[in-house]
């Protein structure tokens, strides 16, 4: 009986995929019987080059055991396909031969390396023209996406990854820069995972201080604005969560949106925001009250997969780690799904101190920072503490911010527009075209 593995990833499945198979079910036929196998690349094989698949991998391995000819899925846990070969000494590995060229030529070769032990061949069927993944990746953007695959993403990164980077975006133009902009690195695509809707960058940009002034219906609005253009998950910067009788209508809200998580602090009263720290008045909510908040909220949810994350500000309000910790246990035992701990220090230390112990309670959930202040630790030094997500929450909108002046500056200085035109905007056949179906 001749064994012949097939890896995919088979999240967006087109004809190419069909014809290797096919080639599979010929070679099969001709051997007089076999089988053919399908490593299907997990969640967390594929996270580590590109983002994450539409489907989990339950849902694709239900679409590939259903096409003629497969015999069986099994996972592939890495993007290196020796370790299942060396299990299961295949007589064939099938691929389309657009891996001889560029980035994936190594690994073919170390695929024909390892199979020459056992007398094994790779097969290289031509590559199928007129279609590919990156094309239908890109049709289903321009389509978008449902809340409920929008929502349960998250979910699904925080499995995935090693770190989920988040940006801040504070209205749609924002929303898709950081839905689009990617870069390559070690032949990786780079790009964040997920959307930060800031309760201060919202309000600045509205030109409003960041004292809960904006309404809920207010922040829903460039919500909507954001969820029109995007398809990454969305985190939401609910300040305190108001009252709790507000706060179970937020999170159905939310939910009913697709938005994946609400993160609420523990403070109450008028709402400052937390870089201000001891410098302005801000007080502290009990750890019993808020319990009681969040677990309202927990209750509230209709969906699985919403998450309601906890903010502490001990730190911030410098009340002490034993406090933070002690909290951390409250508001988990209240049913909290992640723990932000927030911190205005300009050095990572207090908050590696907070993770050494917290990473160590036995109901540990996902733990997330905003280095806005301690700016210069890693994402490899996060990860090695063991955080969940960061949130990089401010800084397309103080990027921008600079970017104006210093452009209106140009205009006033020299009296007419051509200096700031050159220097600091872009071209205007690209901003007519910037934002698809203007033509
Ligand atoms: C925000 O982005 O609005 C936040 C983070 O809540 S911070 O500004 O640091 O409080
Ligand atoms: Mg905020």
């Amino acid at each position: 009986m001749v064994k012949v593995y097939i890896g995919m990833s088979a999240d967006l499945l087109h004809p190419g995929h069909l014809n290797i198979i096919n080639e599979a079910r010929k070679i099969i036929n001709e051997m007089g019987g076999g089988n053919l196998i399908v490593g299907l690349l997990t969640d967390k094989a594929i996270a580590s080059y590109k983002r994450l698949p539409y489907m989990s991998w339950e849902q694709r391995k239900t679409v590939v055991e259903n096409i003629k000819g497969v015999t069986e899925v099994i996972p592939q846990e890495t993007l290196d396909y020796v370790p299942n070969l060396l299990k299961i000494k295949p007589d064939y590995v099938l691929h389309g031969d657009d891996w001889k060229t560029g980035i994936q030529a190594a690994t073919r070769q170390k695929i024909v390396d390892v199979m020459s032990e056992w007398g094994g061949k790779v097969i290289d069927i031509p590559y199928t023209k007129g279609i590919s993944s990156t094309q239908l990746n890109k049709i289903l953007k321009e389509v978008g996406t449902t809340p409920e695959i929008r929502s349960y993403r998250l979910k699904r990164l925080i499995n995935s990854k090693d770190i989920v980077t988040i940006c801040e975006a504070h209205n749609g133009l924002s929303g898709l820069i950081v839905e689009n902009t990617f870069i390559e690195e070690n032949n990786k695509k780079i790009e964040f995972d997920g959307i930060w809707i800031s309760s201060l960058t919202q309000s600045a940009a509205q030109a409003k201080p960041d004292i809960g002034y904006l309404d809920t219906t207010s922040r829903m609005s460039t919500l909507n604005d954001i969820l029109e253009v995007t398809t990454k998950p969305i985190i939401y910067d609910g300040d305190n969560g108001g009252p709790t009788e507000h706060f179970i209508f937020t999170v159905k809200t939310l939910e009913r949106l697709g938005v994946s998580a609400i993160i609420i602090e523990d403070k109450i009263g008028l709402k400052k925001n937390s870089l201000f720290g001891t410098e302005v008045e801000q007080k502290q909510d009990t750890p019993e009250d808020f319990a009681l908040k969040i677990h309202a909220g927990k209750q509230a949810q209709v969906t699985e997969n919403f998450m309601i994350i906890a903010r502490i500000e001990s730190l911030i309000l410098e009340k002490g780690m034993e406090d933070a910790i002690s909290r951390a246990k409250t508001y988990l035992n209240a049913g909290a799904d992640g723990i932000m701990i927030h911190s205005r220090k300009n050095t990572f230390d207090e908050i590696k101190e907070f993770a050494s112990i917290y990473n160590k309670l036995p109901n540990r959930k996902p733990l997330i920072v905003v280095p806005s202040s301690y700016s210069t630790v890693t994402e490899d030094e996060l990860i090695k503490n063991g955080i969940n997500i960061v949130i990089y929450a401010n800084h397309l909108l103080r990027a921008a911010y600079p970017a104006m002046v210093n452009t209106a500056k140009s205009i006033l200085g020299n009296h007419r527009c051509k200096e700031a035109s050159d220097d600091y905007c872009m071209k205007i056949k690209d901003i007519i075209t910037l934002i698809p179906g203007a033509q």
